[in-house]
């Protein structure tokens, strides 16, 4: 996929950004309705899917698995197996640099009597798998990788899946998911436990298509309890815009003078709002308009204007809400004026690149004063930046669309080394953000 770099530099434009637009489709919804597609009874129709390389990955790797996927102009229709029924794919499975494909894929085999071997790119591959790998080896799955649980990782699945029980000692989305898609064909019930909230886009889902599916409140975390080998009922799924992708042209019109731009139809799931709750706590001026529901999901149309932020701070248990959105708010937070700290961002070390080293480096280069401390990150504002650097994306599309937005407010330009990764969650990044009046060339 990614043969030849695609440098691109971000101006500060002659004009306002004004617009009213959409943006693709939720990336984390649209791996999970490909997915138990293939694992319902009938046909799902998808509209909306994100049609980006990760998951575009997503849908070959169920073809791979026996699912019928085709593309019928706007709309997606995956014909599924039934739970149990996925074949031993012929051939290595390649996620592309997708870490949530990965790690759900990985739960979906594991309680499947089938081998397969999955690979990455060179950012997935250096990313950790024994966070899933370890708690699914107790559904008798299992597992060879190389050293530290990186892949390529071979999966022999059990034969007949027992049901796990689990804490979770991260909060991840990613390793809760995995567990309930082994569950599903599991005999009995698999129960999570999870200390902080994260994104509960397969509970819904879950729920949707049918499955048996509890979450109980436990103080601030959660415990979910699904029945295992239910008969999984093909349904309709419209994906809403993604927000982590929605960030990107609003924080832009937060930050260049006299902007104000719309996108319609984005996702709101409360725990993955944290960057709009933030935002608004620096002054932005951001407002929701015509709220509504969307096969469970809650959609609205989101307004950003122009806006002088103030320095925050950031709380750890908000992290898990806003997990992808701490590259676009450390932008924000180097045209605020104050110290805006970010507590608590372990977990970026280990996304597509070590974001949390990223994006210092970035706001460092382009004259911002910017501190590490353990786990915090600290972005010292004063209202500009003087830009007039070369942004170093490290096969890490947030990164690189971070970088760009940063051009359009800084004093001079920002050249970022390769865009070509935009494509895994934001296609027609660039044609949107110039339909806005962004200049990028
Ligand atoms: C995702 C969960 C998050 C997030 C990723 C998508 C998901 O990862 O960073 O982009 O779809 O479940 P973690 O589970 O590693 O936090």
């Amino acid at each position: 996929m990614h043969l030849s770099p695609a440098p691109l530099v971000a101006r500060r434009p002659a004009a306002p950004l004004t617009g009213i637009v959409r943006v693709p489709g939720d990336k984390s919804i649209s791996h999970r309705a490909l997915m138990f597609g293939a694992l319902a009874v009938g046909e799902t129709r998808i509209t909306g899917l994100l049609e980006g390389e990760d998951v575009l990955r997503t849908a070959a790797a169920m073809r791979a698995l026996g699912a019928d996927v085709a593309q019928d102009g706007a709309t997606w229709r995956v014909a599924g197996r039934g739970v149990g029924g996925l074949v031993e794919p012929a051939d290595v499975l390649d996620m592309g640099n997708s870490g949530t494909a990965a790690r759900l894929l990985t739960g979906m085999l594991a309680s499947h009597d089938l081998f397969a071997i999955m690979t990455g790119d060179a950012s997935l591959r250096g990313r950790p798998m024994l966070r899933v790998t370890d708690p699914l080896e107790a559904c008798g799955a299992r597992f060879t990788y190389r050293a530290g649980g990186r892949l390529p990782l071979a999966i022999e699945g059990a034969r007949d899946a027992l049901p796990i029980e689990y804490r979770l000692p991260v909060a991840s989305a990613q390793v809760k998911s995995a567990l309930l898609l082994a569950g599903l064909n599991a005999r009995g019930q698999t129960r999570i436990e999870e200390p902080t909230p994260t994104r509960d886009h397969s509970e819904t889902m879950l729920r949707h298509f049918g499955a048996e599916l509890t979450v109980d409140i436990v103080g601030p975390g959660r415990v979910i309890t699904l029945q295992g080998q239910p008969e999984l009922r093909a349904r309709d799924v419209a994906v809403p815009g993604d927000p982590s992708s929605a960030a990107f042209p609003l924080v832009a019109a937060l930050l260049v003078p006299g902007s104000a731009v719309t996108v319609l139809g984005v996702g709101l799931n409360p725990l993955r709002a944290g960057l709009f709750e933030a935002l608004r706590e620096m002054g932005a001026d951001l407002t929701l308009a015509n709220r509504r529901d969307a096969g469970g999901e809650p959609v609205g149309d989101l307004t950003a204007r122009h806006s002088a932020l103030a320095g925050i701070d950031v709380p750890p248990d908000r992290a898990a809400s806003m997990i992808d959105e701490y590259p676009i708010l450390a932008i924000a937070a180097a045209f605020a004026h104050g110290v805006t700290r970010m507590r608590g961002l372990r977990e970026l070390r280990v996304k597509e690149s070590d974001r949390l080293a990223g994006i210092a480096a970035i706001l460092a280069g382009a004259g911002v004063d910017v501190e590490i401390e353990g786990c915090d990150l600290l972005v010292h504002g004063t209202g500009r930046v003087a830009g007039g650097c070369t942004a170093a994306t490290l096969m890490d599309h947030r990164l690189a669309m971070s970088a760009l937005v940063l051009g359009l407010a800084a004093d001079g330009p920002v050249a970022v080394d390769d865009t070509a990764f935009i494509d895994t969650s934001f296609p027609g990044f660039a044609a949107l953000m110039r339909s806005l009046g962004a200049d990028l060339s």
